[in-house]
C-alpha cells in the first residue's frame, strides 16, 4: 500500500518535503531503485516510498519487484529478508544499526539447542528474526499470516514457535493448537503496551473501536475483556499493521484506539480523516524504526552505501522458510 498524504505530522514544512521528495524520487529513478517503507517509519518516508506496508506485504513486493535495487526503510531483519528473497539485487538499508529487540531475543545457537530437545518438531519463526535463525526454521510467519501458517502444519506435529511470546499465545488461542511450544521473546515496544494502558484508555474512550497488534503485552487482557463481555467483540480486533490500515480505511467509528507502534498513526489518519485515531500508549515508539531519517535515505540514494550481505548458504536455507510462508494464502495485509 502506498500511503496518501496527511502532512500535519511531518517534521518538514510542505516546501521542504516537496523538494526532498522530488530528489528522492529522481535519485531512485536514476538508480533503478524501489523504495520500500514499513508502516512504523517516520511520516516523510512513509509518504515518499513507492510501497508502504506491513512485513508480509513488503516481503512480497521485494520478492516480485523488477527494480535493480531495493532501498529498505525499515529495520535490519526486513532488509535481510528482502536480500534473501532477491539475492541478485542490491538491497540498501540506510542505517545498519536499525535493529530489533524481538529479533535479538533468540540466536541461531539457542534455536539449535531448542530443536535438539524437541526432535521432529516443526519450527515456525516470526520474520522478526535474523537470517541465521531463519536458516534453522521450517516456515516463517508474520503477524498477518501466523495462524494460517500454523494451520498448514499437520495437527499431530509438534510446533516450536519463536520468538514472540504474545504472538505465539495469540496463535495458540485462535488455532486451538495444544502441541505448540512458545519461546519467551518479546518486542520491548509492544510488550510495553500494558493491560493498565488498555483499562485507562477504554475508560476514557468507552465507545471507541479497538485495534491491537498481536505482539502487544495487552493482547490477552483485551481478549479476556471481550470473552467476559466487558468489550464488544464486533468493535475489537487483533490485526497486523496492514490489517489496521485496511480496518482504518473502512471504519465509520468516531474514535479508534490503536495498540501498536505509534508510527502507524500517520497512515491511519491519512487513510481516514473522519475518524480520530488514538494511541493506546503514546510512548510506544520504536527507536530502531526512527533511525531511518529523511537525511539518511537521501544519503543512501546518493552514494549507494549500506548494502546488505547475507552469506549465500545461510540465505539459501533461510529462503526456503520465507518462500514457504509466502506460498501460504493470499494476500496480504490483513490480520487474524
Ligand atoms: P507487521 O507490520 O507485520 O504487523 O509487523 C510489525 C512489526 O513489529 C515490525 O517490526
Ligand atoms: Fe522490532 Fe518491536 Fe521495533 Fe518492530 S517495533 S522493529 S518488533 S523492536
Amino acid at each position: 500500500m502506498t500511503a496518501t498524504v496527511a502532512a500535519d505530522d511531518r517534521t518538514m514544512s510542505a516546501a521542504e518535503y516537496e523538494t526532498w521528495a522530488a530528489e528522492i524520487r529522481r535519485l531512485a529513478d536514476e538508480r533503478g531503485a524501489v523504495v520500500l517503507a514499513h508502516n512504523y517509519q517516520v511520516p516523510e518516508i512513509q509518504d515518499v516510498a513507492h510501497f508502504t506496508g506491513d512485513s508480509l506485504y513488503l516481503s512480497r513486493v521485494a520478492a516480485e519487484t523488477d527494480a535493480r535495487e531495493i532501498v529498505f526503510c525499515g529495520v535490519h531483519f526486513m532488509a535481510e529478508t528482502a536480500k534473501i528473497l532477491s539475492p541478485d539485487k542490491t538491497v540498501l538499508l540506510p542505517d545498519h544499526a536499525a535493529g530489533c529487540s524481538l529479533a535479538d531475543s533468540i540466536t541461531a545457537e539457542q534455536l539449535r539447542e531448542w530443536k535438539a530437545d524437541h526432535p521432529g518438531a516443526v519450527v515456525v519463526s516470526y520474520v522478526n528474526t535474523t537470517a541465521a535463525v531463519k536458516a534453522e526454521t521450517d516456515i516463517c510467519c508474520t503477524s498477518s499470516n501466523a495462524a494460517d501458517v500454523v494451520r498448514s502444519i499437520p495437527a499431530d506435529q509438534e510446533i516450536l514457535f519463536c520468538p514472540d511470546q504474545f504472538l505465539g499465545a495469540h496463535v495458540k488461542r485462535v488455532t486451538g493448537r495444544e502441541n505448540i511450544s512458545i519461546w519467551a521473546g518479546e518486542c520491548h515496544v509492544h510488550a510495553g503496551i500494558s493491560p493498565a494502558d488498555v483499562r485507562s484508555q477504554i475508560a476514557a474512550h468507552p465507545d471507541a473501536e479497538i485495534l491491537v497488534h498481536p505482539e502487544c503485552g495487552c493482547t490477552t487482557s483485551v481478549l479476556d475483556l471481550v470473552s467476559h463481555g466487558d468489550l464488544p467483540a464486533d468493535r475489537t480486533r487483533v490485526l497486523s499493521t496492514g490489517g489496521m490500515a485496511d480496518a482504518a480505511a473502512a471504519t465509520t467509528a468516531g474514535q479508534v484506539l490503536v495498540a501498536t507502534e505509534i508510527g502507524i498513526l500517520h497512515q491511519l489518519r491519512a487513510l481516514n480523516s473522519k475518524t480520530e485515531f488514538i494511541p493506546m500508549n503514546a510512548r510506544a515508539a520504536c527507536r530502531y524504526m526512527k533511525m531511518i531519517t529523511p537525511a539518511k535515505l537521501l544519503h543512501t540514494l546518493r552514494t549507494g552505501e549500506g548494502a546488505i550481505d547475507v552469506d549465500p548458504d545461510t540465505a539459501a536455507r533461510a529462503r526456503r522458510a520465507v518462500e514457504a510462508m509466502i506460498a501460504i494464502g493470499e494476500p496480504g495485509r490483513g490480520g487474524e
